[in-house]
């Protein structure tokens, strides 16, 4: 099978990495991959948001299956596009369509369909712009703690948790008045604040049926402590011990398969990544937010704790046939990822750094994110650098591998968490 994979980071560098492992698959190519991934897909130079040039791209190079990685497609309604394109609507998609993809692309949206399928998650209320008066009415009713998040797609920063008093008035400020977030900030979500554990399930889907792949634990603030800014995803942790049977079954009963009934009620026929980031309140879950795709740095500590194909389970679900006996076979051991960034993300940030990885430390997997090659130079290209993830028979034992890995990557710039896992027992 020749497979495309859409997108150009950690999370499609360790997709393509596990995709070209299977004994289904003929060749990967990846528009646009980045510097590290020329070694497991081949590049097609076209951006993830131009679907005329993909559809083109799929049809002459004869594309048997398209996986698409990233949000912004998928809310686009890139899977939409190719379904109903002559030259691309036989060939497959993983990927959310459109509207199935709102679940992630409003924040608005997916509160309304978790109320209205009974799925628990914090209370809260929307205002839009025109708003500004009742929204700050019912945040200084509501006091501190308190969540803002912009209603559209913000690259993992549109959340702003507000735990002082005056802090609320300030994010919901520089949303609907000073349009800081764009238009993703036209309208704001106004949350309550759960305290509790967080972790990350996701489940592949194909409309019907769904099997679970390993949990995560995302560390998100850009600091150690969990200080500073929130990023895209600084590691990642797979399993997490707080995710235990008892509590995966009530994940299971209360969140996953409502949210399944929910779909198919509301007539969204989801076939894609399905990710739930949630909250573990005195031991019960709350849905925190939807991904429609994979986290990143999640699938670089999740792909590598699995031993099944991967690639027949994707392609079965993306036709709608994944039957309800699909399962994935897993390693014993834990994964742990830590994410290499660029000094000052999630801020502004210089590129074009020279990158020097001075030896591969066995057990290490480098995935690279914002890296690109020039002239055989690897040089830094975002502010996500590269994730570094290693399996061991304990937490610590991956950790003490993956930071040695990070010894010998060096750049102008390199920053990282030195904390990943600590709180987890790594
Ligand atoms: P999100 O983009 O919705 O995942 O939010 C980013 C981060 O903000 C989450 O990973 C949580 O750490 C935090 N967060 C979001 N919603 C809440 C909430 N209701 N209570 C506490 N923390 C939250
Ligand atoms: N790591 C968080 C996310 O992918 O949304």
């Amino acid at each position: 099978m020749k497979v495309l994979i859409i997108g150009s980071g950690g999370r499609e560098h360790a997709l393509a990495h596990k995709i070209s492992q299977s004994k289904a698959c003929e060749r990967v190519f990846m528009a646009p991959g980045n510097g590290g991934t020329v070694g497991v897909a081949e590049p097609v130079q076209i951006d993830p948001m131009n679907f005329d040039q993909l559809a083109g791209y799929v049809h002459v190079n004869k594309i048997d299956f398209v996986v698409v990685g990233p949000e912004s497609p998928l809310v686009a309604g890139l899977v939409d596009y190719l379904g109903a394109d002559a030259r691309t609507c036989e060939v497959p998609v993983f990927g959310p369509n459109k509207m199935a993809a709102q679940l992630e692309g409003s924040k608005d949206f997916a509160k309304g369909f978790m109320l209205r399928h009974g799925i628990p998650t914090a209370c809260y209320a929307t205002f839009a712009g025109s708003e500004y008066a009742q929204a700050a009415e019912y945040v200084a009713r509501k006091g501190a703690p308190i969540v803002l998040k912009a209603d559209g797609l913000a690259a993992g920063k549109g959340v702003r948790v507000c735990l002082a008093p005056g802090e609320a008035e300030d994010a919901l400020r520089d949303m609907l008045l000073d349009g800081k977030y764009g238009a993703a900030g036209a309208k704001v979500v106004v949350e309550d604040y759960l305290d509790g554990r967080e972790l990350s399930v996701f489940a592949v889907c194909d409309g019907k049926d769904y099997v679970l792949l390993p949990t995560a634990k995302d560390y998100k603030r850009v600091g150690e402590g969990d200080s500073g800014p929130n990023t895209g995803g600084m590691g990642a942790v797979s399993p997490v011990w707080y995710a235990d049977a008892d509590f995966m079954e009530k994940v299971d009963s209360q969140v996953v398969r409502p949210t399944m009934r929910g779909l198919r009620a509301d007539g969204i026929d989801y076939r894609g990544f399905l990710y739930f980031g949630l909250m573990r309140v005195a031991g019960e879950p709350y849905v925190i937010e939807y991904n429609c795709r994979m986290g990143d740095p999640e699938t670089e500590a999740v792909l590598p704790r699995i031993k099944s194909d991967l690639l027949p389970l994707l392609y079965a679900a993306a036709r709608g046939g994944l039957g309800p006996q699909a399962a994935v076979d897993l390693y014993p051991q834990a994964c742990a990822t830590v994410v290499l960034a660029s000094a000052g993300y999630p801020g502004e940030y210089s590129k074009g750094k020279a990158i020097k990885i001075g030896g591969a430390v066995a057990g290490a997997m480098i995935y690279h994110a914002g890296t690109a090659l020039e002239n055989h130079v690897l040089t830094t290209a975002g502010g996500r650098v590269m994730a570094v993830s290693a399996l061991g028979d304990t937490l610590r034992d991956a950790l003490g591998i993956c930071y040695a890995q990070i010894e010998a990557v060096r750049y102008e710039g390199k920053v990282y968490r030195r904390d990943i896992g600590l709180d987890l027992g790594g």
